[in-house]
């Protein structure tokens, strides 16, 4: 299931982690191996394979044990003023299944019980006047600080407009930490001074403004979990998402294989020939991409049009 240029991490003697693709990682360790060097390496999770599958995969390049394989679980820290508008959506599907498989942690934090005063509030005016209420810097840093304690964070990422939009390089890569805080937004913002120190990341999920953060945060946690491996049972489908080979993916159909006047499913797709099915959704991958997102069609998916030639 390894595909070349899939991201992986390793970790050096000194547990510093680096992430690189496949192919990378191959040339940095036989280039270490020459120049005399040798020592651990610990293979953590990647998108779209299953860590067994990588890890042997990497033991058996690498000569490595591949009964000391460590398996690490995903630890996610969401900082919210509103932790019931999120529980419920990390009670369903995907992300309740990535739980209960052990694959992923989710801890809520109410802001509110950091609250500093008597009212429980987390707000006040913002200095130079306007509309809008800020979030201080007290409870948040209270929060964060505590947790920090605990446990060492690889990303502590905050929701904003203005952040670094999410697509899905960032979410493959985002899938790879092991613990990952979120602080969710709201009102006009947090002040300032928390994103210049505390904050490592701020991610936006697109051009446009929502009323706060939770959302924002439920949409980057969904598309970093979905795809650790083990989460989606069928590897192959987090693998052909639409995005990961910067292509739309291919139109998908099931029975009836014909339904009242709306047309039939296409015939290649019940032919069972499967590397010419391979080549159609190639071909209607790139139609689309052409058609819808144009932009998308950078080095990748040319590489992919000229070989599919
Ligand atoms: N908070 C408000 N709007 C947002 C957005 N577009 N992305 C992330 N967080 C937000």
């Amino acid at each position: 299931q390894i595909r070349s240029g899939n991201p992986i991490t390793i970790t050096d003697g000194n547990m510093t982690r680096f992430i690189m693709s496949l192919d990378e990682a191959v040339d940095l360790v036989l280039f270490a191996f020459e120049h005399g060097e040798s020592g651990d390496i610990l293979v953590q999770k990647a998108p779209a394979c299953t860590i067994q599958t990588q890890a042997e995969a990497v033991c058996e390049l690498f000569g490595g044990d591949k009964n000391n394989i460590k398996v690490l679980v995903m630890r996610l820290d969401i900082i919210t003023l509103f932790p019931k508008m999120l529980s419920s959506f990390f009670e369903e599907s995907i992300l309740k299944r990535a739980q209960n498989k052990q694959l992923v942690e989710v801890h809520f934090h109410d802001l509110h019980d950091y609250s500093q005063n008597n009212y429980g509030s987390v707000d006040d005016y913002a200095y130079g006047g306007g509309a809008g209420m800020v979030i201080g810097i007290e409870p948040v840093a209270l929060c964060i600080e505590g947790l920090q304690k605990e446990r060492k964070y690889d990303e502590i990422i905050y929701t904003a407009p203005d952040g670094e939009l999410l697509g899905q390089s960032r979410a493959n890569q985002l899938s790879m930490l092991n613990n990952v805080m979120i602080l969710c937004g709201h009102y006009k913002g947090i002040d300032y001074r928390i994103r210049e120190r505390l904050i490592t990341r701020e991610v936006s999920i697109g051009d446009y403004v929502l009323t706060g953060g939770e959302l924002a945060a439920a949409v980057m946690t969904d598309a970093i979990v979905r795809i650790i491996p083990g989460v989606i049972g069928d590897e192959q489908s987090a693998l052909s998402d639409s995005f990961q080979d910067n292509l739309l993916e291919a139109p998908v159909y099931t029975r009836p294989r014909e339904y009242k006047d709306w047309g039939a499913v296409p015939d290649i797709l019940l032919s069972g020939h499967e590397a010419k099915i391979k080549e159609w959704e190639l071909e209607q991958s790139l139609k689309r991409t052409k058609e819808r997102r144009p932009d998308l069609l950078g080095t990748s998916g040319k590489t992919k049009a000229k070989k599919s030639k």
